[in-house]
């Protein structure tokens, strides 16, 4: 990309987030009702895991998403974890993946005491290839009485976690009818896809749960939050039940009957979501926008972004796909220079000494798409939010 282009790209991005110095990647957008959320909450005292707006909140995204329950969780990776737990993978087992994807993913993995197994991602969604999954099971796994067991280490396979990149769906209807062919639980990593569609479904739908993160970068915010998506009552009880450290309820006595965690959303958090959740739709509208004047730049230079022509994406990061690795630092460097924050993809978890998997696979596209990926500003511009107290 000539120096030429780096100063256009610049100039469109400065046009966008005017004021913004420098332009973050993505930061919250907060306005006067969050302000007058948060200190009704505070006012209640009702701040803690006890209140009447976490119920309202998990209802609200519940309803949003099309699935049956919805269970808050103090932030994406908790629920990750708690979603494993619930779905029964135990110390030992092996859970698919895709090696694209935040440390999060891997780190759940191995809190439930599991290894992960990378499998490549395809483009142009860079989310979890089917091809590549299928083949994995075809080729090294075979069903056993316990469940899917991996042929060379015996290991049982329990899980399989895609994830919905920058909030582009993966080609998840392909991945859960594998699972479904399989007996493979499928648990959605669709922290950064909240408000994205594939087929009129909502990501995080299509398996046994699917979880979503309202940290400050996501497309709307708790301050730190997250939530498990699933429609079986007995799993959302238990999820639920598991993640307010598995007390059972009475009056008096402190009598826990398995082991849990504490990881319910504080009401506070949720006081916050509600009043995000109520400007979802502008915040989606407005990313669109965004993402259209990105598309329409690259598209005269030739340059893809990351994108699922089938699907309908929250368009949480436009992430351009330049021609290699160098040209990925120059950028970096020349927007930068520029007073703009881009950042590359997440190093992937084969590269991450601790998320090494005992299973090797080829993993072409994931280093292709890391030497290649550069997400830009995408943050819901302010001239779009009435009252937003960003800028
Ligand atoms: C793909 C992915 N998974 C999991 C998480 C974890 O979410 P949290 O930061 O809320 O723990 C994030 C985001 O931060 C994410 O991007």
């Amino acid at each position: 990309m000539s120096d030429g282009m780096v100063t256009a790209l610049a100039e469109l991005i400065h046009n966008l987030y005017p004021g913004e110095q420098p332009v973050p990647l993505h930061r919250p957008t907060l306005d006067e009702d969050d302000q007058q959320a948060v200190a009704d909450c505070v006012a209640s005292t009702f701040i803690s895991s006890a209140g009447p707006e976490i119920q309202a909140f998990e209802e609200a995204i519940a309803g949003f998403c099309g699935s049956a329950y919805a269970i808050a969780a103090v932030n994406g990776t908790a629920a990750l974890h708690l979603a494993l737990h619930c779905c029964g993978v135990k110390p030992g087992d092996l859970v698919l993946t895709q090696s694209l994807t935040f440390a999060a993913t891997g780190h759940a993995i191995l809190q439930a005491g599991a290894s992960p197994v990378y499998i490549d991602i395809t483009l142009p969604d860079a989310g979890m290839d089917p091809e590549a999954l299928a083949y994995f099971l075809d080729t090294e796994c075979s069903p056993g009485y316990d469940g899917l067991i991996h042929k060379a280490s015996g290991r049982r396979v329990s899980a399989c976690i895609p994830m919905h990149s920058f909030g582009t769906p993966a080609r998840i209807t392909q991945i859960a009818h594998l699972c479904e062919q399989w007996g493979l639980t499928l648990i959605e990593d669709a922290a950064e896809a909240l408000g994205s569609f594939i087929s009129g479904r909502h990501c995080g739908t299509f398996g046994r749960c699917g979880v979503l993160s309202f940290n400050g970068n996501k497309i709307m915010s708790t301050g730190a939050g997250g939530m498990v998506l699933c429609d079986d009552p007995a799993l959302a009880r238990h999820l639920k039940h598991v993640s307010t450290t598995a007390k059972v309820a009475d009056e008096f006595e402190f009598f826990h009957d398995e082991p849990g965690f504490n990881y319910r959303l504080p009401n506070l958090n949720a006081s916050l979501g509600l009043s995000q959740f109520r400007k979802l739709p502008s915040f989606i509208a407005a990313k669109a926008r965004v993402a259209g004047m990105y598309q329409s730049f690259f598209a005269d230079l030739g340059y893809p972004l990351v994108h699922n022509p089938e699907a309908q994406s929250n368009h949480w990061l436009n992430t351009v796909l330049v021609t290699d690795a160098t040209e990925k630092q120059a950028l970096l460097q020349g927007l930068k220079a520029q007073g703009i924050m881009a950042r590359p993809a997440w190093t992937p978890l084969h590269h991450l000494p601790h998320l090494q998997s005992p299973v090797s696979t080829s993993l072409p596209v994931t280093d292709e798409v890391y030497n290649r990926a550069v997400s830009l500003p995408s943050s819901v511009p302010a001239d779009a939010i009435r009252g937003s107290l960003t800028v």
